[in-house]
């Protein structure tokens, strides 16, 4: 089994980079892999709204000047997906949601690859916006039926400078009760694939309210 984590900070090691590392090391330690892609310093440009992909049917996006449908590939083939970022004014960094924008419409247009899979959404931040952030990144991950990990309180670590957020004691306690919960759905999906089959699919009814 596999997890990947999006790291969507501008820094490859930053406060979100611990917090995702803190979340790794639980789950390596129970014997699930872990892996992590940093998307938050990379060129993303934002969602067209084109859905060329949702004719040709080909998982890709049309824009393919950035790595979205390498990362897309990733994301398909983990178990598990965390995304993250660090808060900017109260909402999610820019380059983190073009790319949550573009790869989740991708992955819900061709299939909804991402249904059934473990997800969790995780934030640092300095002082406040932690929960309206963790509130959006939540939206992606409950829009495509995915099974939502949990800890003891909202996944958000506090810290300014880099690392400091390994002081919050009570974020870092979050994160390892995050890592062990999403560990022990990951078995459970496994360990019950074969015995308990999974809802079926449904084909979506789409209205705007009245039509
Ligand atoms: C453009 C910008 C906007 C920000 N907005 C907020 C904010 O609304 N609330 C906050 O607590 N911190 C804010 N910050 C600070 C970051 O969230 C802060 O760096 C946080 O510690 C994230 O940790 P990391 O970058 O070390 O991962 C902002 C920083 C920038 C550059």
């Amino acid at each position: 089994m596999k997890v990947v984590a999006i790291n969507g900070n501008l820094h490859k090691v930053a406060n979100t980079y611990y917090a995702i590392k803190i979340i790794g090391s639980k789950l390596e330690e129970k014997g699930i892999d872990f892996e992590l892609i940093h998307v938050g310093n990379k060129e993303v440009r934002g969602c067209m709204g084109c859905g060329t992909f949702r004719m040709m049917q080909n998982e890709k996006c049309t824009y393919s000047t950035d790595p979205i449908n390498e990362w897309f590939q990733q994301m398909k083939d983990a178990d598990g997906i965390i995304i993250s970022s660090q808060v900017y004014y109260s909402g999610v960094a820019g380059t983190m949601k073009s790319f949550l924008d573009r790869v989740f419409y991708v992955s819900g247009s061709n299939g909804n690859f991402f249904r059934l899979k473990v997800g969790a959404a995780v934030v640092a931040v300095r002082r406040t916006g932690g929960s309206s952030t963790m509130d959006t990144l939540n939206h992606y991950l409950a829009y495509f039926e995915m099974m939502l990990a949990t800890s003891s309180y909202w996944n958000i670590i506090h810290g300014t400078i880099p690392s400091e957020a390994l002081q919050d004691a009570e974020g870092v306690q979050i994160m390892e009760v995050l890592g062990n919960n999403m560990a022990w759905l990951l078995k459970m999906r496994e360990m019950t694939k074969n015995t308990l089959p999974a809802p079926a699919k449904v084909q979506k009814v789409v209205t705007s309210f009245i039509r």
